[in-house]
């Protein structure tokens, strides 16, 4: 595990080869690689990684509010996706760990990387937009094969509060048009670019166009949602306590409209695939805790 000399990124490697790349800034993660150096998220070229933006691209971690929330009395000061993005964490540590007992195996090592947040760190104006106390820790584990990321809420307030959460994961790919993604057959969803009317998913997800849907997978969160390139799974996806899977491309004329996303064509090479608790809020009582996570797992291109 390293620091950047800024202190604004840290970096973790398996002695295998893998790497990580996360900012404190959003604890985004921005940077995942295999072994063999192939990256696996997708960030835009245009993207600011100094902290006046979030990110675009990588893993940002979107809370207490996904989207905008004007009719929900207390998201509704909230600015898109929360302010969980766009929040500079704390570095809480690191452990490593053997997954099987024995003689330390290279092959089995993995690391996991905390990072906190929590009321005390958010600045006064961000504090007045939600007037909660509450804490989050969010756990980054990196195996020779997968990547978790896993997110705790803790209300530290004497009153409830509603929470929406959702890793805004945005995987690369190589071909958009070879792209399908499995295991949301029969699944219902809200389709946003057609006036947020609910419909149901009859097969695979195959994308051609501008898609922005929050499926409610009928099926339970350890079935993996899967991304098939030209036939070959390439990414499998399972999830905890997270009911929800945004899938999310902007393709040409939105791409076209977000400053920040580069190259223009860059639709092409990513999808987005988030698990989230988006359906409704959440509502945590005082002293309670909430967890979700996801596990992607790659398989060798
Ligand atoms: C997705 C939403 O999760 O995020 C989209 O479903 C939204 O509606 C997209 O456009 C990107 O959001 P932002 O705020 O990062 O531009």
């Amino acid at each position: 595990v390293s620091f950047s000399d800024d202190n604004s990124r840290v970096s973790a490697e398996l002695p295998t080869g893998e790497t990580l790349e996360i900012l404190l800034y959003g604890a985004t993660v921005i940077s995942w690689k295999d072994a063999s150096g192939n990256e696996k998220l997708w960030l835009s070229d245009a993207t600011k990684l100094d902290g006046s933006k979030a990110v675009r691209g990588g893993i940002p971690v979107v809370f207490p509010v996904f989207g905008t929330a004007p009719d929900h009395a207390q998201a509704s000061k909230l600015p898109q996706h929360g302010f969980a993005r766009t929040s500079r964490w704390e570095f809480l540590g690191k452990s490593t760990s053997e997954s099987a007992p024995g003689p330390p195996a290279a092959a089995d090592l993995s690391v996991k990387l905390d990072f906190g947040l929590s009321s005390a760190n958010l600045d006064t104006k961000t504090k007045s937009l939600w007037p909660f106390a509450f804490g989050l820790i969010y756990s980054v584990t990196l195996n020779r094969e997968s990547l978790t990321t896993s997110l705790v809420v803790t209300n530290d307030d004497d009153k409830p509060f509603d929470f929406q959460v959702l890793l805004h994961t945005y995987l690369r790919v190589k071909d958009i048009a070879a792209v399908s993604i499995k295991g949301l057959e029969g699944a219902s969803y809200i389709d946003k670019v057609d006036n947020a009317s609910t419909k149901t998913q009859a097969s695979t997800v195959t994308i051609a166009g501008e898609t922005d849907r929050v499926y409610t997978p009928t099926t339970p969160t350890s079935e993996p949602v899967s991304v098939v390139e030209a036939g070959k799974t390439t990414f499998s996806i399972v999830r905890d306590s997270l009911g929800n899977v945004v899938v999310w491309n902007p393709w040409t004329d939105k791409a076209a409209g977000l400053a920040d996303f580069a190259p223009k064509d860059g639709f092409k090479n990513m999808v987005c695939v988030e698990p989230g608790a988006v359906s409704g809020f959440q509502t945590l009582e005082p002293g309670d805790a909430f967890e979700g996570a996801q596990t992607i797992t790659i398989s060798p291109r």
